[in-house]
């Protein structure tokens, strides 16, 4: 793949996806970051292979420049979480939609071929109806699934107004290793697996029912550079899901049984904006992109708490 540039490449799915690019042939990458919640760490033993570029894409000057002439730009920069885009909505809209368009106009006028863009599964909300589809009513119900799907229409109207190929992936709940558990808006799954490790109760908002279709990091990094390669995909929209669906109950049960440990959670109120459950029809994916999804929940948690307990010894100087 030509010049390839990753806006939020030192984030957790932003590495991971700078990594399978170079897996695929591509010599060198440029990530484009302001490192407020990405880490140069992340991208530690693949640091030869990158250009990393420091700017904030709410800076249309400098973002200009690092994207002037790539051949695909792959945008995931992004402030995420339904809660911290209701308690804090300023900043996540500034990024996330004055960003966006930021970056679709750099590429509109740097001559960029393609951009997929990092959507969300957020963008459904609402509606009971499962799987699913892409051609379902959006009903964002949250400012950042608001956001993120105002990101989709820009990308389609770029597509439309002035030729940029676009292609937006709606990403189900992602996980896995480098996902950051630091915070109270981190992934659940990565709250899950630091409070398995360090045998405390995790706190499940709510009765613990609700579902959602978790889907493995390297699965997203595999459809994200199917998107950059399919023809037809332009101005497209699709679903980057595993097309499964686990309550956070089982997912906690399923933890435990991989660790051999009982721990009963603890359960408080349930969170504002959440949606109820969440499943993504895959056949569009599968069509258009050639995406099968390889990888289990239990196989993705198996390798994501290995990664952890390995990162938590390094840190703690262990070997
Ligand atoms: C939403 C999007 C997802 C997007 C993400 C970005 C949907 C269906 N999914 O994820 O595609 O990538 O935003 O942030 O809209 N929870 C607990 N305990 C915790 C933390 C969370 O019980 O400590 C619960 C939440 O209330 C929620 C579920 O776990 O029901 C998942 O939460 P989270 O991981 O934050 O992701 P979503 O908001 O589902």
């Amino acid at each position: 793949m030509n010049r390839p540039v990753v806006t939020g490449g030192a984030g957790f799915i932003g590495s991971s996806l700078v990594r399978g690019l170079l897996a695929a042939g591509a010599g060198r990458v440029t990530v484009v970051d302001n490192l407020l919640t990405g880490r140069e760490e992340n991208l530690e033993e693949v640091r030869g292979s990158v250009e990393l570029i420091r700017a904030d894409i709410r800076n249309y000057a400098e973002l200009a420049a690092a994207l002037r002439g790539a051949g695909t730009v792959f945008h995931l920069a992004a402030i995420p979480s339904v809660p911290r885009s209701i308690s804090d909505p300023v900043p996540s809209h500034e990024v996330n939609v004055d960003g966006t368009f930021n970056v679709l106009r750099a590429c509109a006028e740097g001559g960029v071929r393609r951009v997929v863009y990092a959507a969300s599964s957020s963008a459904y909300g609402g509606s009971e109806v499962l799987p699913k589809v892409e051609s379902m009513a959006p009903d964002p119900r949250s400012p950042y699934a608001a956001q993120k799907l105002a990101g989709e229409y820009l990308a389609r109207t770029f597509h439309l107004c002035f030729g940029v190929e676009t292609v937006s992936l709606r990403y189900f709940n992602v996980y896995g290793p480098r996902q950051d558990p630091s915070s109270p808006y981190s992934g659940v799954l990565s709250l899950f697996i630091r409070s398995l490790l360090e045998r405390t109760p995790p706190l499940i908002h709510g009765d613990g029912g609700q579902s959602r279709d978790f889907t493995f990091v390297e699965d997203v990094v595999d459809i994200t550079i199917k998107a950059a390669r399919a023809r037809s995909a332009a101005g497209g929209v699709y679903n980057a899901g595993n097309g499964g669906r686990y309550t956070l109950n089982s997912v906690w049960d399923l933890l435990q049984s991989i660790e051999g440990v009982k721990i009963p959670a603890r359960y408080g109120p349930p969170r504002g904006g959440d949606v109820r459950h969440s499943q993504a029809d895959v056949t569009a994916a599968a069509r258009d992109l050639g995406h099968r999804p390889r990888f289990s929940l239990e196989e993705g948690l198996r390798r994501t708490v290995a990664w952890h307990r390995d990162a938590r010894m390094k840190k703690s100087g262990g070997s």
